[in-house]
């Protein structure tokens, strides 16, 4: 029997529902009952009335399911897709920037551990982060982990002052300016888009500056035909798939090792043991809670 089809009836025995991030490996994409970026998969986690949610990405991520679905199982099909962003920040370290910088309200990427989120005020995506950091009243923000995001956002916030914590993602720091020119200058009609996750400078020399998410949206809208896509390769996949009859350009050194740990074979076994399930303590759950929830309350009636 196809491994396919096995996923598909252990799923129905399991009465699972399985979340892919986009940049999930083709075949694992393949089988998602849903795709999406951060913030459109943190929002199907509270919505699904399934039992078992087999969340296909990394750690941070399967760690804001259970939050949100403490109840239910969450299986993280291999512990090995760790976001390395994610884990340049523990909370201790988050402590010590809160003493140094009392009465700031902590905006917390949701690439952060769930112990960490227990110390943020309120969580952001890439999609939301500007809009998030807009509507803190406060004047005086640290902004962790990811210095790039951060610095992004500082372009739209004039009346704050914005504290960085040093954390990057080591994929994306590596799509370089010099060969985002050089294939704008081979693809002269091409629009060029890049993860905020990306260098200032990076950003500087794109077109459109977007979540994975953003970019799907992008792209069904724009008239152009050719779109250079700055953000981790397998992207391309859900773009083709979704939106066929365009012309997507891969920038080079853009491969996250870590969200293609997940195979289809580990999603199978983990629909067949129950295994490697999230577990988080009560009282982690409760306070990590509260900035998802503050994050998707803030999004609502958009
Ligand atoms: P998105 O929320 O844009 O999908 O980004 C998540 C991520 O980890 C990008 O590196
Ligand atoms: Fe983490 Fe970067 Fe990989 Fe996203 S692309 S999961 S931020 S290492």
């Amino acid at each position: 029997m196809p491994i396919q089809t096995e996923v598909k009836n252990w799923k129905k025995k399991r009465k699972a529902v399985i979340l892919a991030h986009n940049y999930q490996r083709p075949e694992v994409q393949d089988i998602a009952d849903h795709l999406g970026d951060s913030l459109a998969l943190s929002i199907k986690a509270t919505q699904t009335d399934a039992e078992v949610i087999v969340f296909c990405g990394v750690d941070f991520m399967a760690e804001s399911a259970k939050v949100l679905n403490p109840e239910k199982i969450v299986l993280h099909p291999n512990l090995a897709a760790k976001c390395p962003m994610a884990a340049m920040m523990d909370v201790d370290g988050l402590k010590e920037l809160k003493q140094e910088h009392p009465g700031a309200v902590v905006v917390g990427y949701v690439n952060t551990s769930a112990e960490c989120k227990t110390e943020i005020d309120i969580c952001c995506t890439s999609s939301n982060a500007v809009k998030i950091v807009n509507k803190v009243p406060e004047k005086k923000i640290i902004f962790v982990p990811d210095s790039n995001l951060g610095l992004y956002v500082q372009r739209f916030v004039k009346d704050k002052e914005i504290i960085f914590y040093p954390g990057y993602c080591p994929t994306h720091v590596e799509i370089r300016k010099e060969d985002l020119l050089a294939l704008k200058q081979e693809h002269p009609d091409a629009e060029t888009m890049v993860h905020p996750e990306c260098s200032p400078d990076v950003v500087d020399v794109a077109d459109f500056t977007l979540s994975t998410e953003g970019m799907v949206r992008h792209v069904k809208e724009s008239t152009k035909k050719s779109f250079i896509v700055g953000t981790e390769r397998n992207m391309i996949y859900r773009l083709r798939k979704e939106i066929p009859g365009k012309n997507y350009i891969e920038v080079p050194a853009a491969i996250c090792p870590n969200m293609r740990e997940i195979s289809l074979q580990d999603v199978l076994i983990g629909l067949q043991t129950l295994q490697p399930e999230i577990t988080l303590s009560d009282e982690t759950i409760r306070r990590a809670k509260i900035p998802l929830e503050r994050m998707i309350e803030a999004g609502r009636g958009d």
